[in-house]
């Protein structure tokens, strides 16, 4: 019998248990009426009595070290878990706040995805480029004052000859002389990226910028195209009431060239300080495609027409959100950003 006891002694020592339900199984295995505990009780009578005493007070503590050890695992897992439940480790310190699309890239991305939808595809280039690519490849006089300093960043400037210029480039349209200079039409590419102007910073101008410009060069392309695929661009860009108007403007490169207007949407062309009372805003250039740059580029200009027009993504992007300042699409501020969280 004390042998009986000093082994269940040890057992008890040792007992673990990793949930209530195991435990219980502990308490009724050694303390119920018909655990380990209460059988060796039972037996007592039979112990000699000679033995009763010693027996008796190994029973006795075999009973307390038993109801102790339960006792202390009980508590053991009832600290536990309450402790254990609210404590996730595997929880970050703070809530991990998600960012959001910059609304020019938002913006970018639409534009991109309406021309997509007509055939365009995205052609890229280089934002430091010669002045052959950004001026006179396009037909910009020597004299243009668009070279000028004023005007433009230079990264190596050369006094004697400007055609060898490094420059960062002041338009995308570098990206459209590379194209033609590289393919045969049918061209239709659009052309997104950066482009860099020497300017004042305020709230209506900055010295970098974004544009998509667009050029389509293939047999037989006319003006006609060329509104066409506008008209369709500002009703899916603002909405299909949206009226656009073109104005006779120049730039070198085109020939006959425009500015487009769309109709206000904020007066829907009743006229209000945002259109300063004329009802009409003004959204691109555009125009048909000099033959002097078609030729300058590697194009047969008799064999070929085509159109181009280039935008501002920040401007699309004030009409569209009504955004006053310019600065704030490049101080990351994210009270502003965050504004633009359901149009991503
Ligand atoms: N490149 C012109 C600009 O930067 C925009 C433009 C592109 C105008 C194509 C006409 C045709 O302002």
């Amino acid at each position: 019998m004390l042998a009986k006891i000093e082994q269940l002694l040890q057992e008890v020592e040792g007992l673990t248990a990793r949930n209530a339900e195991e435990l219980e199984a502990l308490r009724i295995k050694y303390l119920s009426k018909k655990g380990a505990i209460n059988e060796l009780m039972a037996d007592f009578r039979n112990v000699p009595a000679e033995h009763k005493k010693e027996v008796g007070i190994k029973l006795n503590e075999l009973k307390s070290r038993t109801q102790e050890r339960i006792a202390a695992l009980k508590e053991a897992f009832e600290s536990q878990d309450t402790g254990m439940s609210e404590l996730d480790l595997t929880r970050t310190a703070y809530p991990v706040s998600l960012g959001t699309r910059h609304p020019l890239s938002i913006v970018r991305n639409e534009i991109i995805d309406i021309f997509g939808r007509m055939g365009f595809t995205i052609a890229d280039g280089p934002e430091v480029e010669d002045d052959l690519h950004v001026f006179t490849s396009l037909n910009f006089a020597a004299d243009h004052p668009a070279r000028d300093m004023q005007d433009t960043f230079f990264v190596e400037a050369n006094q004697d000859d400007v055609t060898k210029n490094i420059i960062l480039r002041t338009h995308t349209s570098s990206v459209q002389v590379r194209a033609m200079e590289n393919s045969q039409p049918p061209i239709r590419i659009i052309c997104p990226g950066r482009v860099y102007r020497n300017e004042a910073i305020s709230y209506r101008a900055h010295c970098f910028f974004h544009q998509i410009e667009g050029l389509y060069i293939d047999k037989n392309v006319s003006f006609t195209d060329l509104k066409q695929v506008l008209l369709q661009f500002a009703r899916e860009m603002f909405g299909p009431e949206t009226k656009i108007r073109l104005r006779p403007s120049y730039f070198p490169f085109t020939e006959p060239s425009a500015e487009m207007d769309i109709s206000c949407d904020i007066c829907g062309g009743k006229g209000c300080a945002f259109c300063k009372y004329t009802g009409w805003v003004e959204i691109l250039g555009c125009g048909m495609v000099d033959p002097n740059v078609l030729e300058a580029c590697g194009i047969d200009s008799k064999i070929y027409t085509g159109y181009a027009f280039g935008m501002g993504v920040e401007r699309i992007t004030n009409l569209k959100y009504k955004v006053k300042d310019l600065r704030m699409f490049s101080e990351n501020d994210t009270r502003f950003l965050k504004e633009f969280e359901s149009a991503n």
